[in-house]
């Protein structure tokens, strides 16, 4: 397929009304700007009564996951519940005790628990056990060398739907290490604490592997996780970083570096932190640091190239256009491509996970928007429990693949080389794709 030398969707312009035509917190009747989102309402969200903390239970990491855990669930306070504690399964090594600490879900009256474990050994089976209770769960550490082979999930925009169970069930047939969800987890929008402990739920009921593994959770932020979907504040995320600020202590952004073999690059497309700016800056220095790290890869939740919505602006109808205003600045993925992308490029990033579109995509590997065997692909685009139809490669040279399934993509790394096989709900491989090393540098 020829390509164009520049194409110009992949432009953007007048760029002076990103601010008033940015799909967010409008201005008030009243007619005053609002810079920012008001301060969640004080009402007390309904949750489920009686919840345990096998219920919604779940692992997640706040440091090198070769050698620590994070346990967390929600439910009301219980004195019986101030500790956790693991061993190793097969050693005689005793019991490792760890305190949970607990703090308020959003405008709820339950609360997050939470502990955390160093100094675990890799490549380990544990045991877990909660407060006074005999009931036992069971989860590993990562393993401790780029050589070894592991397995890990990827996806994005779940929902609590039936589709959403039933990915998350093929998921955890894979046996994966962890599963990385890029946003739109519950789709609580900041707002429904129901929705995020259904998400819980679901994910704490069905990620758990053929042989009883518990598959920790890693994210990045969606716009369904903040009130108001873009540009808000870190207390829009209400029942979003109550659960994950152990990793986004400060940011909405971070790493997190898997011993010195993977390093996930976790970035926010404004939806409490700009693109542009400090966390382009951050990323900068973040990618710098990792750039000879044997697998670094990026997850974002708006898509720099777009599957379904378009990467052009949009033209202008009403007011505006007979202002003479005739094109929206904004394109999906035009902030992206402006601040991030070229930095993927320059640092060696070697898949960028997107989503957000609600498709199976992979792109080729691009630089600047073009075909290059030196390129980045970006794969996604968000379909484990929500769907949309596809644009096909023939409109958007940049696709290599599209699909209308709900999926998530199963990450082998062996070694130097990585396999990324898209599969569908139903289990159907809808793609297959592998890398080895480094990407190399383009010449001249
Ligand atoms: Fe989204």
């Amino acid at each position: 397929m020829t390509v164009p030398s520049r194409r110009a969707f992949l432009r953007s312009s007048a760029g002076g009304l990103a601010s008033a035509l940015f799909v967010g917190h409008g201005p008030r009747a009243d007619g005053a700007p609002l810079e920012v989102a008001p301060p969640p309402r004080p009402v007390i969200s309904p949750v489920p009564t009686g919840l345990t903390p096998q219920d919604t239970l779940f692992l997640t990491w706040q440091r090198d996951p070769t050698t620590t855990i994070t346990v967390q669930w929600v439910g009301p306070e219980k004195p019986d519940l101030g500790t956790i504690r693991v061993a190793p399964r097969d050693t005689i090594a005793g019991w490792t005790t760890a305190k949970v600490v607990t703090k308020p879900f959003g405008n709820t009256e339950i609360r997050v628990h939470r502990a955390e474990v160093t100094g675990l050994t890799p490549g380990t089976e544990y045991l877990l056990q909660i407060g006074t209770s005999v009931h036992t769960s069971r989860f590993r550490t990562m393993p401790a060398r780029a050589t070894d082979t592991f397995t890990w999930v990827s996806g994005g925009d779940c929902g609590t739907g039936p589709h959403a169970i039933g990915t998350n069930q093929i998921a955890a047939k894979q046996e994966p290490y962890f599963a990385l969800i890029g946003g739109d987890l519950g789709y609580d929008n900041g707002t429904s604490a129901r929705t995020a402990v259904q998400f819980l739920q679901n994910y704490s009921k069905h990620m758990i592997d053929p042989k009883g593994r518990l598959i920790p959770m890693v994210t990045c932020i969606g716009n369904h996780e903040v009130r108001g979907g873009f540009r808000g504040k870190r207390y829009d995320a209400a029942y979003y970083l109550p659960l994950f600020d152990g990793l986004y202590k400060e940011t909405t952004y971070g790493a997190l570096d898997f011993g010195d073999y993977l390093s996930l690059v976790l970035l926010d497309t404004g939806h409490v932190s700009a693109i542009g700016g400090e966390q382009t800056d951050w990323l900068d220095s973040a990618l710098a640091e990792r750039q000879d790290r044997p697998h670094l890869i990026v997850a974002n939740h708006v898509p720099a190239y777009p599957s379904f919505r378009s990467p052009a602006a949009a033209p202008v109808s009403g007011l505006l256009g007979m202002l003479g205003i005739t094109e929206k600045s904004g394109g999906t993925g035009d902030e992206n491509r402006k601040h991030w992308c070229p930095l993927f490029e320059r640092y060696g990033v070697d898949a960028v996970l997107e989503h957000h579109d609600h498709t199976f995509k992979r792109t080729h590997p691009l630089t600047d928007g073009l075909v290059d065997r030196y390129g980045v692909p970006y794969l996604g685009d968000g379909s484990w429990g929500q769907l949309r139809p596809p644009a096909s490669p023939e409109k958007r040279p940049y696709l290599a693949a599209v699909g209308q399934a709900y999926h998530m993509t199963v990450h082998r790394l062996e070694g130097e080389q990585r396999y990324h096989v898209a599969l569908e709900e139903t289990g159907r491989i809808a793609d297959i794709f592998a890398t080895h090393g480094k990407r190399p540098h383009r010449r001249g």
